[in-house]
This record gives C-alpha cells, sequence and structure tokens, in this order.
C-alpha cells in the first residue's frame, strides 16, 4: 500500500468484501496463467467427487451408534438431516455456479458479507474438512481391526489401533490411510478422481449388498415401537447424524478444476445430495428393520454384525468390511483434496501462509497437501473419533449457515450476476437453511460448544494478528508462485 494512503479503520478492514469478478478472475479462468490448476474433471467426476466425500463413517459406523438414540426414527432422523442439507446444498449450488472458485464456501462469504466472517468461514472449513478427515480415518482404522480380525483371528495390539484416552497409544492405520490419500492427491486432481470413481462405485455396490441381506430379515414388529425415544431422540439423532451428509459440498472445491464450473457444479452438487439420501434412509431402514432398535446398544460395527448374523456368514462380513474399508478411503481422499483447495484459495488471498497457495508445475499444491496430509495424520492417530466427528458437524452447519446468508446477500448486492442455478422460493429456502443448520447445531453437546467457542475465539485472534495485515485486499502480494522444478 502507498504510503500516503491512510490506514483502513477496523470496522472497514474486517468488512472489506473481495469483488466477485476479482474472485473470478484470479482463479485464472481459462488462462492457463502461472496460478492455475488443470481444468480436467467433467459432471460425473464432480458428482463422484461430493458421493465420495459423503457416504463414509457416517453411514458405516455413526449409524449404529445413532440409532439407540431415536430408535426405528433414525430414519427420520436422516430425512431430517438429508432436508437440512438440501436446503444448503440449494445455497451452495447457487454460489457455485456464480462464483465458481476452489475456496467453495469461504470464498462465498468473503464476496458478500466481508473477510472476518469469510475467514471465520474458512476457519470453520478446517473443522469441516481438516478435522472431519481425521474422524473418518479414526473409522477406517476401527474397519482395518474387524477385518484383520475375521480374516485372521488376530486382534491387532490396542495399543496400535487406538488414540491416548480410548487405551492406545497411537492409531496406526487412521495414519496410514491419510498417508495413502496425500500420494495419491499429489499425482494430481484427475489421477485421484478417476481413483475416487471406482471407489464409489465399490461403495454402492457393498450398500447395495447389504440392503439386499438386510432386508430378507427384516421384520415390521422391530418398527415399534417406531420413536421409542420421541421427537427429542429423533433430533438429536439427526445433529449426529449431520455427519454423514458432509461432504456433498466437496465438488464446490473443485471449483478451479472443473472443466465447466458453471454449468456442472450446481448439478453435481444437487445430483449426489439426492443419491446420497436415497442410499441413507434405504440402509437406515434395512438395519433397523433386521433388528431391534435396542440390539444396536454397544455394537460397534452394526451394519457388518447384521450381515454376518442373517447370512450366519463371516465371509460376507469380510466383503463388507472391505468394500467399506475402500468406501471410508474414499472420503478420505475426497474431503482431503477439498481442505487443500480451501487453503490454497485462502493463501491466494493472503489470509493463510504462503506455501499452501504454491503449485509445482504440473499445477497441483503438492506442499500445501503435504503438509495438510501430515497435520491430518497426526490428529488421527492421537484423537478418538466422537469428538472429531461432534466437532466437525458444528463446524460444517456454521458454514452452511453462512453460505445460505451469502446468497441473500449476493442477491441483493449482485442482482446483475449471472447465476447458472437459482435457489427456488427464494428467500425462504436460504434463510430456512440457516434456520435449520443453528437448530441442529443447538442440539450438540456442551461440551461441542464451549470447544467450538475456543476455536472461534482462536479464530478471530489469528486473524486480527495476521490475516488483516496480509490480506492482499491490504497489501496487493504477487499471485501464487510455482515450485521450482
Ligand atoms: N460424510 C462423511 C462421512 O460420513 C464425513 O464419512
Amino acid at each position: 500500500m502507498d504510503r500516503t494512503t491512510p490506514r483502513p479503520g477496523l470496522r472497514a478492514q474486517l468488512l472489506r468484501t473481495k469483488p466477485v469478478d476479482q474472485i473470478v478472475s484470479e482463479a485464472g479462468h481459462g488462462t492457463g496463467g502461472p496460478a492455475s490448476m488443470r481444468r480436467s474433471l467433467g459432471l460425473w467426476q464432480l458428482t463422484a467427487l461430493s458421493i465420495g466425500a459423503s457416504l463414509g463413517t457416517g453411514i458405516f459406523v455413526v449409524l449404529g451408534e445413532s440409532v439407540p438414540l431415536a430408535g426405528p426414527a433414525v430414519v427420520v432422523s436422516f430425512v431430517l438431516a438429508g432436508f437440512t442439507a438440501l436446503l444448503s446444498a440449494l445455497s451452495y449450488a447457487e454460489m457455485a455456479g456464480a462464483v465458481p472458485v476452489a475456496g467453495s464456501s469461504y470464498s462465498y462469504v468473503y464476496a458478500t458479507v466481508g473477510e472476518f466472517a469469510g475467514w471465520l468461514c474458512g476457519w470453520c472449513l478446517l473443522l469441516e474438512y481438516g478435522v472431519s478427515v481425521a474422524a473418518v480415518a479414526v473409522g477406517w482404522g476401527q474397519y482395518v481391526a474387524d477385518v484383520v480380525h475375521a480374516v485372521s483371528g488376530l486382534t491387532l495390539p490396542a495399543w496400535t489401533v487406538q488414540p491416548p484416552g480410548s487405551g492406545g497409544v497411537v492409531n496406526l492405520p487412521a495414519a496410514l490411510v491419510v498417508v495413502g490419500a496425500v500420494l495419491l492427491l499429489v499425482r494430481g486432481a484427475q489421477e485421484s478422481a478417476a481413483v475416487n470413481a471406482a471407489m464409489v462405485v465399490v461403495k454402492l455396490v457393498v450398500l447395495a449388498l447389504f440392503c439386499a441381506v438386510a432386508f430378507t430379515a427384516f421384520r415390521a414388529g422391530n418398527l415399534t415401537p417406531f420413536a421409542p425415544l420421541g421427537a427429542a431422540g429423533a433430533t438429536a439423532a439427526a445433529s449426529r447424524l449431520f455427519f454423514s451428509y458432509i461432504g456433498f459440498d466437496a465438488a464446490s472445491t473443485a471449483g478451479e478444476e472443473a472443466r465447466d464450473p458453471r454449468r456442472d457444479l450446481p448439478r453435481a452438487i444437487v445430483l449426489s445430495l439426492v443419491v446420497i439420501t436415497a442410499i441413507y434412509c434405504l440402509v437406515a431402514l434395512a438395519a433397523v428393520g433386521a433388528r431391534r432398535w435396542t440390539w444396536f446398544d454397544g455394537v460397534e460395527v452394526a451394519l457388518v454384525d447384521i450381515l454376518r448374523e442373517v447370512t450366519g456368514q463371516t465371509w460376507v462380513g469380510v466383503v463388507f468390511s472391505a468394500g467399506a474399508l475402500v468406501s471410508i478411503a474414499s472420503v478420505v481422499l475426497t474431503v482431503l483434496y477439498g481442505q487443500t483447495r480451501i487453503l490454497f484459495s485462502m493463501a491466494r488471498d493472503g489470509l493463510a501462509p504462503a506455501l499452501f497457495g504454491r503449485l509445482d508445475r504440473r499445477g497441483v499444491p503438492v506442499l500445501n497437501t503435504v503438509v495438510v496430509g501430515g497435520a491430518v495424520a497426526v490428529l488421527a492417530a492421537l484423537v478418538p473419533l466422537g469428538a472429531l466427528a461432534d466437532a466437525t458437524s458444528i463446524g460444517s452447519l456454521a458454514a452452511f449457515a453462512l453460505v445460505n446468508v451469502s446468497v441473500v446477500v449476493l442477491r441483493r448486492t449482485r442482482p446483475d450476476l449471472p447465476r447458472t442455478f437459482r435457489v427456488p422460493l427464494f428467500p425462504l429456502t436460504p434463510l430456512l437453511g440457516a434456520a435449520m443448520c443453528v437448530l441442529l447445531a443447538l442440539n450438540l453437546g456442551t461440551g461441542t460448544w464451549i470447544a467450538f467457542g475456543a476455536w472461534t475465539l482462536v479464530g478471530v485472534a489469528v486473524h486480527l494478528g495476521y490475516g488483516r495485515h496480509r490480506s492482499r485486499l491490504a497489501v496487493p502480494a504477487p499471485v501464487p508462485a510455482r515450485e521450482p522444478r
């Protein structure tokens, strides 16, 4: 900034917005410039990215933990959480069609509500993406232990598969799956998307297998009483199960690697959410129809146990567990991908360290991926799943609420902006979407709220002490450089 230019006041700094046209042009649309990534992803790859990021630990692990909270009404809990996700997904679709860049909700909020809210949104996305990868990797570890036990009869020593506080020292499988995802991601988005698409097919097949088997044991009597713990139980389970929908927005982090982002991003987001909701409701119905809801209490890998009991064959459970391993690994891959792209955008804006904005000569953020992956691997190795899953949900709900608000703001500030998708029933849908996010967040425990409050305070401090001075809107900086060959 010119020495003679007066410094903007704190309020102006916090509320400055980054113009949409600037965001889009910096994203290197079709320029192939030094800071651009390669546009290689089509509609199906983007849809698979969102399905890949969503279908994982939530359905394979958290479903079993949620049945005791709601009883058979867990199916309704899925619908409730899915409805909340859908309202937000429509807002994501509108924003992704209007502002198709890699930063997802962070960029949308930066362009509409302002820098401080954008930063806080990005800070929440660290929970939605960074922390959730760790949570998902921990769920992966549970399945590894189960598969090894079923195949060889061996019980892996607790110290190698459990974090401290849960009877172990380090969760090695959880850390290893993260390392595997890093190795794939550094090869490039297209390569990763191809592997992810194959993994998505595997997860659809194993969940279809589960439904086919579990429905043979369906007893209508298992569904009564339908809501033994009342509406409160169903909403509590919905809050917990919201975790299983997180990731539908992953396609929006590929805004700079999509071939036709304005057309394909909104479609991919809505399509993936419809597919995911249908699958969740079917799997949940099959599970609670096959076993009484009280049976689920304390069962670690409920879906596998149902398959084993219904068929009387161990191998069916092993095949399913192996499929679950592939499925959950794809969540790790895609969510880690999303986190690196969000940090890339934040670094380009000066709000995160420049190393996250560096691209190698192929346009891949290698250093970013290695640093993010390293941090997530450590988290996954040392922290238990439950604590991580709730932290993830509250962070995501906050980010989704902000995206709903940003749709309303952008319609007012930039009514002229071309939009390839418009939220129906505006402004009711985004406002209801924001309200539903707050409602589900209120159901999460006090401990989660305290942790979230502390997390937000740290975020505020980081922005006041770092981001607001480094912001490119304050100090025009050169575009991110390529890594040396
Ligand atoms: N939705 C993702 C999962 O359930 C985070 O694993």
